[in-house]
């Protein structure tokens, strides 16, 4: 990373207007190296990425979603596959946000598109799909060309995000976690408020408990699994993919602070969860080590 993470995730914001001036040669390397060294998700999904540039016909390859803005003059976009598995979508976000992250350092401006795109014109960049394969989504990236918005999305970012009191609990949903006392990690939790996530519904809940992290997915109603939008476009289960951002940022957060850990699946019982919430993965702590003995 070419700044502190802390930085990198106040800069992003999703980028929607690019000037047209192509990604010069030595970040379009460094970039790609990136994306050939990072494939394997926490949870073990293989995934594959290529930088590619955009071609005339993208415009009509990424077709309007409800509200959702269009991408104007994006020069790139990142094109991944993932391999068909438990946690693919999870791990897709995860390694995805990485490379965002990376491409932020180098001053390229990106976004997130996972609402209705022509997957078969994007994988077609990638030398196709195999068979157990799927694109949950793409991003498009390019030299920011709205600078004024920009600024103004930095300013916002903190209002346009829930309070860390919906999100985040001490050992049971519903109970808000008194950031004051979490020490070094209220900064991972401000990386995770600040992640992006799929038309902003921001559904990442964490519960710390035992001094572990448990993040669950509280699914938003009408919304991604189970939505009748979602069966008939076949989209990809987009919240799953914004858990897997929020575990990039918090994991990349914690191991810059030097607040070791690592991801394992526990479920907790914790009660009642809610109606709409599903376990996703914990962040175990890892213990102190032992200081040297004189
Ligand atoms: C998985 C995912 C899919 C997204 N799909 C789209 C999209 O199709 N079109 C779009 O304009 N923005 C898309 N976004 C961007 C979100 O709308 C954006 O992240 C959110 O509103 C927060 O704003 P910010 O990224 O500027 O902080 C997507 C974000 C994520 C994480």
């Amino acid at each position: 990373m070419k700044r502190p993470i802390t930085e990198l995730i106040n800069a992003r914001y999703s980028c929607r207007t690019y000037r047209a001036e192509p990604i010069a040669p030595e970040e379009q390397r460094e970039l790609t190296e990136f994306l050939t060294m990072h494939t394997v998700g926490p949870f073990g999904s293989q995934a594959r990425f290529a930088l590619v540039a955009a071609s005339p016909g993208d415009r009509q390859a990424l077709k309007r979603l409800g509200t959702y803005g269009f991408i104007k003059g994006a020069t790139g976009f990142l094109v991944g596959a993932v391999r068909r598995a438990p946690r693919d979508l999870e791990d897709y976000g995860h390694l995805l946000e990485h490379a965002i992250l990376f491409a932020t350092g180098l001053g390229l401006g990106t976004c997130w598109l996972g609402g209705t795109f022509t997957k078969s014109s994007f994988a077609a960049r990638m030398g196709g799909l195999e068979r157990d394969e799927i694109m949950p989504a793409v991003v498009s990236i390019g030299y920011i060309g709205d600078d004024g918005t920009q600024r103004i999305r930095e300013r916002e970012a903190g209002s346009r995000r829930l309070p860390a009191s919906s999100l985040f609990f001490a050992e049971r949903f519903g109970e808000p976690l008194d950031i004051g006392s979490a020490g070094g990690y209220a900064t991972v939790l401000e990386g995770v408020r600040m992640a992006p996530s799929a038309t902003n519904k921001q559904p990442w809940r964490i519960v710390r408990r035992n001094g572990d992290w448990h993040f669950y997915l509280q699914r938003t109603k009408g919304y991604g699994k189970g939505s009748a939008i979602f069966s008939v476009l076949r989209l990809a289960d987009l919240q799953r993919v914004d858990l897997g951002i929020a575990m990039c940022h918090f994991e990349l957060v914690a191991r810059e602070m030097g607040l070791a850990g690592e991801w394992v699946l526990d479920k907790p019982d914790i009660g009642t969860l809610g109606p709409a919430v599903e376990y996703t993965a914990t962040w175990r702590v890892a213990p102190p080590t032992s200081s040297a003995t004189r």
